[in-house]
């Protein structure tokens, strides 16, 4: 064990070493955007105000997930976001990540658009656009309506294809004219893993003998079929964007992945050759299809019959349907070869992956990220080598802490200041890296720890009926930075 621990110890020397130094915003091209970014769910609040519907989040965390916490108010951006846009103004935030709420927008999923979702978005990227702030929006973060899950199991079924591109030609034709930047779906591997292999996340199934926290679910297969559907949905919406509104509205469609970034535990070649194994199913169970119009080799062989196929039809359609790509990176994780999960019956995803995952975060879900800039440099440069070099934006990047109250977060501008840094040296090696968004805005709502931990630039005090909003170190950091200053944390 204490082997191991100065092994990683060497290693987190070694890999924080590499990257920081000082640089300013004029390191950046003027056409690069940096800005900050939150999601439906965990920002707007007002889930039962003017007619929204409940999504799967709502279902789920009402169930007693999250820690008991619920986006029932969240950071009430619904009311607040004038404010928050006045604060972002201040900063010189240059754009913002918003998500839609698809049941705010269409209560049912389906049929009927409801007037004042509609107007409350048209509200916030008008209000957006006034101050010089790109809107950056993404489809769907999670939030799937209820109403979609109840009638045919959501994700799972391919009818979820026919009505996100209705939900998605709706909100081109309506918001289109002002939003350039559309991202489908947020972080489907995630999503699948989590929402369907583990139950951690909404819509919380897995196969029973994984958690006593699952609905019914089948984790050997489900996840592989929800990422599927995602990728069918949002070739899809790509293809009624080229046709219906590229011309006109001259926007951009890209896709969302979460990426860890995998080192090898130890150089030996079984762990060298697991670590690709592990970016194939991590970054290539999305990326592939999006690139080349299928699935990596590793995928198929290692998960046999149990992983959907496209038709050729659906392969060409899938195969450049993005114009970038979105990534979300917290942390980098070291893999050994596993192959013994190989020759379980009713294997899982990781267990088709075969490999161990070894974190460099404690034990806690509320613990600290490491800080290990090459991650975000390694994922960067693996994505210019393997994938075209197509344009990347990188759609959440930030450190997690606990919600202490404290404004004093050093460690979220010694990771800021050190990520940032990585991104500059692997678009110095040409990286076609385009926008930055530090995740997140404010201390909303959090996916797995409710209101625990945070990642926000402003904490924001939930005691108090205003939700009051104060500025911590990082967002002070980040500001300065935005406004030309230098940069050593
Ligand atoms: C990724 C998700 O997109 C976001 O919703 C979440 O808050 C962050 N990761 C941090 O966990």
């Amino acid at each position: 064990l204490l082997q191991a621990s100065s092994f990683l110890s060497l290693l987190f020397l070694l890999t924080t070493a590499a990257h920081g130094g000082d640089y300013t915003r004029a390191d950046f091209l003027a056409d690069f955007i940096f800005g900050s970014g939150t999601s439906a769910y965990q920002y707007e609040g007002a889930a039962f105000d003017d007619g929204r519907t409940p999504s799967i989040w709502d279902i789920f965390a009402h169930s007693g997930h999250t820690h008991g916490a619920t986006g029932d108010v969240a950071c009430d951006g619904y009311h607040k976001y004038k404010e928050d846009i006045g604060i972002m103004v201040d900063m010189h935030l240059e754009a913002f990540r918003l998500s839609i709420s698809w049941s705010r927008l269409i209560p049912n999923g389906r049929g009927p658009i409801n007037p004042k979702g509609l107007q409350y978005y048209n509200n916030l990227i008008d209000q957006l656009i006034s101050h010089g702030i790109q809107p950056h929006v993404t489809l769907n973060h999670i939030d799937l309506p209820q109403a979609l899950e109840d009638e045919y199991g959501g994700w799972l079924s391919r009818k979820i294809v026919k009505d996100f591109v209705l939900y998605a030609d709706l909100c081109f034709r309506e918001f289109g004219d002002r939003v350039l930047y559309w991202t489908t779906i947020n972080e489907a591997n995630i999503f699948a893993l989590g929402g369907y292999n583990e139950g951690i996340i909404a819509p919380g199934r897995c196969s029973p003998s994984l958690g006593t926290n699952c609905s019914k679910g089948n984790s050997s297969i489900e996840p592989y079929i929800v990422v599927h559907n995602v990728l069918l949905a949002h070739s899809a919406a790509a293809k009624l964007y080229k046709k219906k509104y590229k011309a006109t509205q001259n926007g951009f469609l890209g896709l969302n992945v979460y990426t860890l970034w995998f080192i090898p535990y130890t150089n030996s070649t079984v762990d060298v050759i697991a670590t690709q194994r592990a970016k194939d199913f991590y970054v290539g169970w999305l990326v592939d299809p999006v690139i080349y119009g299928d699935y990596p080799d590793i995928i198929k062989k290692n998960v046999g019959k149990r992983l959907p196929a496209f038709t050729e039809y659906e392969s060409k359609q899938i195969k450049g349907s993005a114009d970038f790509i979105g990534v979300n990176h917290y942390t980098t994780v070291h893999i050994k070869d596993n192959p013994s999960t190989l020759k379980m019956n009713n294997r899982d995803f990781y267990d088709d992956m075969a490999v161990e995952l070894i974190y460099n975060q404690g034990s806690e879900l509320t613990d600290e990220y490491a800080i290990m800039p090459s991650g975000l440099y390694g994922v960067l440069e693996y994505l210019k080598q393997v994938y075209d070099n197509l344009p990347i934006y990188v759609h959440e990047n930030g450190q997690m802490t606990r919600r202490n109250g404290t404004l004093y977060d050093k460690s979220r501008v010694e990771y800021l200041h050190a990520y940032i840094g990585a991104m500059l040296d692997a678009i110095r090696n040409g990286s076609n890296t385009r926008g930055y968004f530090a995740w997140t805005f404010l201390d909303c709502l959090e996916l797995l720890d409710g209101y625990r931990t945070s990642f926000g630039l402003h904490y924001v005090d939930l005691d108090d009926k205003n939700l009051t909003r104060y500025p911590k170190l990082s967002a002070h950091w980040y500001s300065n930075f935005l406004k030309g200053k230098s940069t050593s944390s």
